[in-house]
């Protein structure tokens, strides 16, 4: 298939990309847009056979659900069983990098759900999101634009890597700002459940729900045969293709590690802004300053990818803390290293 890249540089200008975007997802066909958390890969979300084409494109397994996006918090209500704690997030945190699991209405197929009676709801921010769900006036069910087990695609370039030929067309709108996928929680009765942590971090979530309960998966390797709440939590996810390893140990100590596997071993590090001048710069990629979670979270999914093509056999970086931000760079990370932490 021929994918058309057609690239948004401003988002006040969108000349006839959306309307011709909006044509093909609603005759069944495939768009890949930019949110403000990831690029999402996405199909008519009303439409069996448009979350199909979607798992097929990415090479998706059909019993891992699909997110609809919707343009406006309360068009939830036509495709989900919301309630007071879902008016409370969406006041809080909509539109932005929030998804919400609720009990689905008929309307949405089963084989967007992956069999599931519940659905993922997100109103995301980016004005090219919002502007191609409104303009196509059903909600688009979309997972991150990557080949399913890689990173999620933060710019146009990994999109293109990922898709090209797979899809109708790629809407290029640059950087995506957050770098990380949305926060998932589970709405269930009186309390939520963290499912995957994001922007939206669990301090934020319990200033709106006084019981929000993090999933023990979120932090843990699933046990053998465990039923996870989310179904993406049992698949290898955002993995190089070289053995990516955590070091947990004092700064000084990792530094000291690393510095000697670059020179005995010909490893590759992900290192942060400081560490750079101590280190061999051929096989070293920047995150971003220690202190400074947003920048990590915005560059970690590019630093996977180009971290292979240093041809090392080998990638470490640090064990991100658990505060803030923090835990959503710790969940993608032990994922990407399948639970493989050294201690130094
Ligand atoms: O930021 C994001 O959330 C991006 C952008 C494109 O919006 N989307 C995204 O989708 O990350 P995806 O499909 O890559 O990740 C969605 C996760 C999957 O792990 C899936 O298992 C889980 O959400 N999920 C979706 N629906 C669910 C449901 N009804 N119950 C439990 N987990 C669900
Ligand atoms: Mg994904």
């Amino acid at each position: 298939m021929d994918t058309k890249i057609a690239r948004i540089i401003d988002t006040t200008e969108y000349g006839n990309t959306l309307d011709e975007a909006a044509k093909i997802i609603l005759s069944g066909g495939l768009v890949v847009f930019p949110t403000e958390t990831v690029y999402g890969l996405g199909g008519n979300g009303l439409l069996a056979d448009a979350a199909k084409k979607i798992y097929s494109a990415k090479g998706r397994p059909s019993d891992n659900p699909l997110i609809i996006h919707i343009a406006e918090p309360k068009d939830a209500e036509n495709y989900a069983f919301t309630g007071d704690i879902y008016y409370r997030l969406a006041e809080s945190f909509m539109p932005g990098p929030l998804t919400v699991i609720m009990k689905k209405r008929d309307c949405i197929p089963h084989s967007v759900t992956g069999g599931l009676d519940t659905v993922a709801v997100r109103c995301p921010s980016h004005p090219v999101a919002h502007a191609l769900i409104e303009k196509c006036g059903v909600p688009i069910a979309a997972p991150s634009a990557n080949i399913s087990g890689r990173p999620s695609p933060t710019s146009a370039e990994y999109v293109i890597e990922d898709m090209n030929g797979r899809v109708e067309m790629i809407i290029d709108g640059g950087e995506c700002e957050i770098g990380l996928e949305s926060t998932i929680v589970k709405i269930d009765g009186n309390s939520l459940t963290l499912l995957r942590p994001g922007a939206i971090t669990y301090d934020a979530l319990c200033c709106v729900c006084e019981d929000v309960k993090i999933a023990p998966a979120v932090l843990e390797k699933l046990a053998e045969n465990e039923k996870p709440l989310s179904p993406g939590m049992k698949y290898r996810h955002y993995a190089p293709n070289a053995d990516f390893v955590l070091l947990d140990g004092d700064d000084s100590d990792v530094l000291e590690f690393i510095k000697k596997e670059q020179v005995e071993n010909n490893c590759a590090v992900l290192c942060y802004d400081e560490e750079l001048s101590h280190l061999d710069a051929s096989l070293s990629i920047c995150i971003g300053a220690k202190e400074d979670l947003n920048t990590q979270a915005k560059k970690l999914f590019t630093a996977l990818r180009e971290a292979d093509k240093l041809g090392a056999n080998k990638i470490y970086a640090h064990l991100p803390t658990l505060d803030g931000l923090g835990l959503a760079l710790y969940n993608r990370m032990i994922r990407a290293a399948a639970h493989t932490i050294k201690k130094v």
